[in-house]
């Protein structure tokens, strides 16, 4: 069954909209990512990036204490990620590349050109018993590297097919140039016996194409499921609202 990943960091952007540098505050990831346990999500992935712009540390902390399913951590192959990892233990870590001007992580690692700091970051991992997954785009130099680093999985950057994604490549007799480059990636990551995950840009309407890849573990799914959430909860919450104004003494 293909297990599904939540990725909680847009509940800490909303939260750090309001409560930056406050220590707490509303609408609480880790909260967020019991709900989602809750409903059957397979693991809970975080972002603790350099800037802390979105998940803090102590987000990470009170994740790995109180989630049950598994604890993704989205991270830069840097000394600082690599020592808050090792002392965490998540039990997959997802190396991404980070750029400090990008809305979002915005490409894949060039995991070719830094090879022996990734491989020198597996074996960390893996001596600690955390895995490690590495987020390229579908191609094939990085997917051969990849696999010579040591890691166990690598995870399809799926950006560029959903933005090109159209409806009508749902009922096209073929996929289309994105959607086939992310299916030879998943053959060729298969036949090299890393397992395969994908994510970025995967929602309610792309999603159903992407079934034309093979060897999918985990999809890691964060806008879209956070978007959905407020949308179908704005017209509770609003009521809400107005049952509390409802009691003003005038
Ligand atoms: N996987 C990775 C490695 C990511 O960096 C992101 C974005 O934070 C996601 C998955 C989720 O992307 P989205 O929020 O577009 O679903």
């Amino acid at each position: 069954m293909l297990k599904l990943g939540v990725n909680i960091d847009h509940v800490a952007t909303v939260r750090e909209a309001r409560y930056r540098g406050m220590g707490h505050g509303e609408p609480d990831p880790v909260a967020a990512a019991l709900i989602c346990e809750a409903a059957g999500a397979q693991g809970i992935t975080a972002h603790l990036r350099e800037d802390r712009r979105h998940i803090q540390d102590r987000d990470v902390w009170r994740l790995r204490e109180v989630i049950q399913t598994r604890l993704n951590l989205e991270m830069a192959n840097t000394p600082e990620m690599v020592g808050i990892a090792l002392k965490l233990k998540p039990d997959i870590i997802c190396i991404v590349p980070e750029h400090r001007l990008e809305v979002t992580t915005e490409g894949g690692l060039d995991v070719v050109a830094a090879e022996a700091a990734l491989t020198e970051t597996c074996k960390k991992m893996h001596a600690a018993g955390i895995e490690v997954s590495l987020f390229i785009g579908p191609d094939a130099g990085q997917i051969e590297a990849s696999a010579r680093t040591g890691a166990q999985f690598i995870e399809l950057h799926t950006g560029q097919f959903a933005e090109k994604f159209t409806a009508a490549e749902l009922a096209a007799p073929t996929p289309g140039i994105e959607l086939q480059r992310l299916v030879e990636a998943a053959k060729l990551a298969h036949s090299l016996g890393l397992q395969v995950n994908a994510g970025h840009g995967l929602n309610y309407e792309n999603l159903p194409a992407l079934f034309a890849v093979p060897h999918l573990v985990e999809l890691n799914i964060g806008h879209s499921i956070v978007s959905r959430a407020i949308t179908d909860g704005l017209g509770a919450a609003v009521k809400e609202m107005l049952n509390l104004m409802a009691g003003y003494p005038q």
